[in-house]
């Protein structure tokens, strides 16, 4: 092991059988996970404290502006988990394996998880379903992958569904739910996402768990909540689900950043001196010039 004497020291990285272990009820902390796309989006998230990142299919919707989800490849999901991964220090990194990535044949779901850590830089895989993925789940699980499962509202079954809609919302449904999430537990998932069921069934799984629950619209009974960050930072406009709290309207700040910006191009403000270079401006030692804001020497 060298040491060039400036190495920081890193954050311990919050990993799989972590996550296993955060069991409310156990006195842990409650999981926070959010969605991210990106880089730069990554890398504040890791500095506020989250603890787990998944780069969501959302992203069919989020960053490609689809209605849904359905036609997001694996390769897609590996491009932004790599950028993502440059991002994170701390927090643990998760992919979503995409519709029709693994639900052709538990071998099928290894090669695809296997792809997923291999060119995304992913630290686990999450799926969604329930009894009909478990056989999925054992077969990646014993490949050496950590596996997270996802039921409730599946949004990779939309048609089947008929839209975006509430499950587990009657006796026989929220059985569904419960049967569905125990099955993925036994199948050796290390947490299981609860996404848009009544409260009472998402205290129901949580209660019946070992595993942690991390609950999209599903009440506080659970050991973890994920939002899509898009959706807490404020910055997606249109429709949103009743449980997308906005934490901030960054949205609105970035409009009146961009009218400030357009503004002062016009106006002839922008660039003042302060953002040219010198003619003879002082340079470091690789010829980098010591003039310019640090910001913009990243480009
Ligand atoms: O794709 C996604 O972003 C998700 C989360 C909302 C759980 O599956």
């Amino acid at each position: 092991m060298y040491s060039n004497g400036t190495a920081q020291a890193r954050p311990r990285k919050v990993t799989a059988p972590d996550l296993f272990g955060r069991k409310v009820r156990a006195g842990a902390a409650p999981i926070a996970m959010v969605t991210a796309y990106d880089f730069t989006m990554a890398r504040l998230i890791d500095e506020a404290g989250v603890d787990a990142v998944l780069v969501g299919d959302s992203l069919g919707m989020v960053v490609q502006g689809l209605s849904n989800t359905l036609t997001v490849t694996l390769d897609e999901i590996c491009y932004h988990g790599r950028a993502v991964a440059r991002g994170l220090e701390r927090a643990h990194l998760i992919g979503d394996m995409p519709f029709m990535s693994y639900q052709v044949s538990p071998t099928q779901a290894v090669e695809s998880a296997g792809k997923m850590l291999k060119e995304g830089a992913f630290e686990s895989v999450k799926l969604e379903g329930g009894l009909e993925v478990c056989e999925h789940v054992q077969r990646i699980v014993r490949a050496g992958i950590p596996v997270m499962g996802h039921v409730g509202l599946t949004p990779q079954s939309v048609h089947a569904f008929g839209g975006f809609k509430v499950q587990g919302r009657g006796e026989e449904a929220a059985d569904r739910v419960v049967e569905g999430a125990l099955a993925l537990e036994a199948a050796g998932a290390y947490a299981i996402v609860l996404e848009a069921i009544p409260p009472d069934v998402a205290a129901r799984v949580t209660a019946e768990l070992g595993i942690p629950t991390i609950g999209i619209g599903a009440g506080r009974a659970c050991d973890g909540q994920v939002l899509v960050s898009t959706d807490l930072l404020g910055l997606a406009r249109g429709h949103q689900p009743k449980f997308a709290k906005r934490f901030a309207e960054l949205g609105d700040a970035a409009v009146s950043a961009l009218q400030a910006y357009v503004a002062e191009v016009q106006s002839g403000a922008f660039p003042g001196p302060e953002h040219a270079y010198k003619a003879n401006g002082p340079t470091d030692a690789d010829g980098a010039p010591k003039d310019l804001p640090p910001q913009a020497l990243r480009h």
